[in-house]
């Protein structure tokens, strides 16, 4: 299984962002996860497609936007025009409009010429997400409840990481982009692969530490 990492830029300087987006890329990062929160869905604002589009030029690395956003097929457009390579939104955001609201979600992205997924939050069975599997370029298990960075990672997610593996193996997609997100660290990283993650979000582990490049190859080991 190839195995991504993808450091979270909630963890970097706002004021320094074209020097952690360098960062991230010296390092051997794969993908730059990139938290958009709306202070509705998630207490915090952070940022949206506006901070994409400016970091679009700095970096061949695709981004990977995680929208923690109510309402969020009024922004795709946003993010795909500024160059995101990857939207995931989030299923509890989707059911509260309606039950086809995340097959919609997705299928407006695709539409749009990027990649999809869909995510769950700690207390989301992986089960509600089997539908929209056939239409996901990958899934998104959020392994704390989103808003805040530094959170511990909830260990009951490992189970979900298996069932979702499982099903993507007997769905013929053996392959899938299985991503983890929150609480990841070098200590727990080898658990949440073996489990059947394969892309590894790491926001205050790769941005705290020492030497990022270290962090990225162990979390890649
Ligand atoms: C949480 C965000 C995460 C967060 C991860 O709402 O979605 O991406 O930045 O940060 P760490 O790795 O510090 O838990
Ligand atoms: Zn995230």
């Amino acid at each position: 299984m190839n195995i991504k990492i993808a450091p979270s830029i909630l963890s970097a300087d706002f004021s320094r962002m074209g020097e952690a987006i360098k960062l991230c890329e010296d390092s051997g990062a794969d993908l730059i996860h990139c938290d958009v929160m709306d202070g509705s869905f998630v207490e915090p604002i952070t940022f949206g497609g506006q901070m994409v589009k400016n970091i679009r030029p700095l970096t061949k690395l695709p981004l990977d936007c995680h929208l923690m956003i109510e309402h969020p097929k009024t922004q795709i457009k946003f993010f795909a025009d500024a160059g995101a390579d990857i939207i995931t939104v989030h299923y509890k955001a989707c059911k509260r409009i309606s039950d086809s609201y995340l097959e919609e979600t997705l299928r407006l992205i695709k539409d749009m010429g990027v990649k999809c997924g869909a995510v769950v939050n700690p207390d989301v069975p992986v089960e509600a997400i089997f539908p929209v599997f056939p239409l996901c370029d990958m899934v998104l298990l959020m392994s704390v409840f989103p808003g805040y960075g530094g959170q511990k990672f909830i260990p009951e997610v490992l189970e979900k990481i298996k069932k979702a593996r499982e099903y993507a193996i007997l769905s013929g997609r053996p392959d899938m982009d299985i991503e983890v997100d929150g609480g990841v660290t070098e200590q727990n990283v080898q658990t949440i692969k073996a489990a059947g993650a394969n892309v590894i979000v790491a926001g205050s582990a790769f941005f705290r530490s020492s030497n990022p490049a270290a962090t990225v190859a162990a979390l890649k080991r």
